[in-house]
């Protein structure tokens, strides 16, 4: 270790707690970002070699295929995310925020998206997911935090400049702390002699989103096709980054990430309906090794709990707990 990281380490060590997740934080942060000790340079060749060649075709399909129910999302991500790989020399690194009800899909295409970049998908020691109330449980100590997500995103960017890194359950972080990264998400060349331009950062945000909601119901309620419904739809848009940019517990407050518009896309997914619950039940089946069964899907489908109380349209959990379900179906 060197001079420089023990003085660090000393800084840190009267915080230490033995909560989870503030070891793990450090284990990780100087197991990734090292080079000179703590990996050996066949570790180090055999990561490089975790991207693998990218066919903005295969992400299509895999979206098409995967994704139920949420057609602004899949053409989103597919064109950003194919158009952002297939540039050598990108301007910026990728910036998605990711919003909707639960269980519609948001942290899966992560997964999606991570499969068709890296050989090992989201299991890649390059794939980093914070989540809030794990790695940042403490309000009180957002200046250490600070420096650590810094630090731990610029030493893995140093460290692979492919690196993604995601941010779970945005709405609950401060934003003082999401703040401090803005320099990695601006128009730099570099930062700290590091170029952070073919990094991709993706923020979900699972706040209450009535406008999402609000919009997919009245398309339903006037009979036309969700799939009608776009970005700019009755200004979806801008009530997204209104109602984020203004929730004052939220990691937008009032953010400068918003205000320099340094996300690229905003990203609504939509609340499921009982056909695409169906769909997730078959899915689900296949997983499990099970016999595709149309009755048995519908059923399960149909015991998943709808909203609004008079129409029931929406899945309250979308495809949430859905193996749970199934697996009471299940024969022994
Ligand atoms: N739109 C969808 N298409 C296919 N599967 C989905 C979809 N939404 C949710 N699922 C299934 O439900 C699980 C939970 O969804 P998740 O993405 O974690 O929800 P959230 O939107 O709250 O992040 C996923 O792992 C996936 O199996
Ligand atoms: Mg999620």
């Amino acid at each position: 270790m060197n001079s420089g990281k023990f003085v660090l380490l000393f800084f840190l060590l009267p915080f230490v707690t033995v909560e989870a997740g503030f070891f793990d934080f450090l284990e990780r942060f100087y197991c990734r970002c090292d080079f000179d000790g703590f990996y050996d340079i066949n570790r180090i060749l055999s990561d490089k070699d975790d991207l693998q060649h990218f066919d903005s075709e295969e992400l299509k399909k895999d979206l098409r295929k995967s994704l139920y129910g949420q057609h602004i999302a899949m053409k989103t991500i597919q064109k950003a995310v194919s158009c952002f790989m297939k540039d050598s020399n990108p301007t910026k690194p990728l910036v998605l925020s990711f919003h909707g009800p639960p269980g519609v899909g948001k942290s899966y295409v992560t997964k999606i998206i991570a499969r068709n970049i890296y050989k090992k998908g989201e299991k890649s020691k390059h794939v980093h997911t914070f989540m809030t109330d794990y790695y940042f449980p403490h309000k009180d100590r957002a200046r250490i935090y600070q420096t650590q997500l810094r630090e731990w995103i610029h030493g893995n960017v140093s460290c692979f400049p492919h690196s993604m890194f995601i941010f779970d359950e945005i709405n609950k972080i401060s934003s003082e702390l999401i703040d401090t990264i803005k320099p990695f998400l601006d128009y730099n060349p570099q930062v700290d002699g590091v170029s952070f331009n073919k990094a991709i950062f993706i923020f979900i945000s699972n706040s209450e989103m009535n406008a999402i909601t609000n919009l997919t119901l009245d398309f339903w309620r006037e009979g036309r096709d969700r799939e009608e419904i776009q970005i700019t739809s009755r200004g979806l848009e801008t009530q997204i980054t209104q109602n984020i940019y203004n929730d004052e517990k939220g990691g937008f407050w009032h953010s400068s990430l918003i205000d320099q518009h340094l996300i690229d896309h905003f990203i609504p997914f939509l609340p499921l309906e009982l056909k695409h619950v169906r769909q997730c039940v078959l899915s689900e089946m296949a997983h499990l090794n099970m016999t595709e069964d149309f009755d048995l899907a519908d059923k399960v489908a149909r015991d998943m709990p709808f909203f609004p109380p008079e129409e029931k349209i929406f899945a309250v959990k979308g495809c949430k707990s859905v193996r749970q379900k199934l697996a009471l179906y299940a024969d022994d």
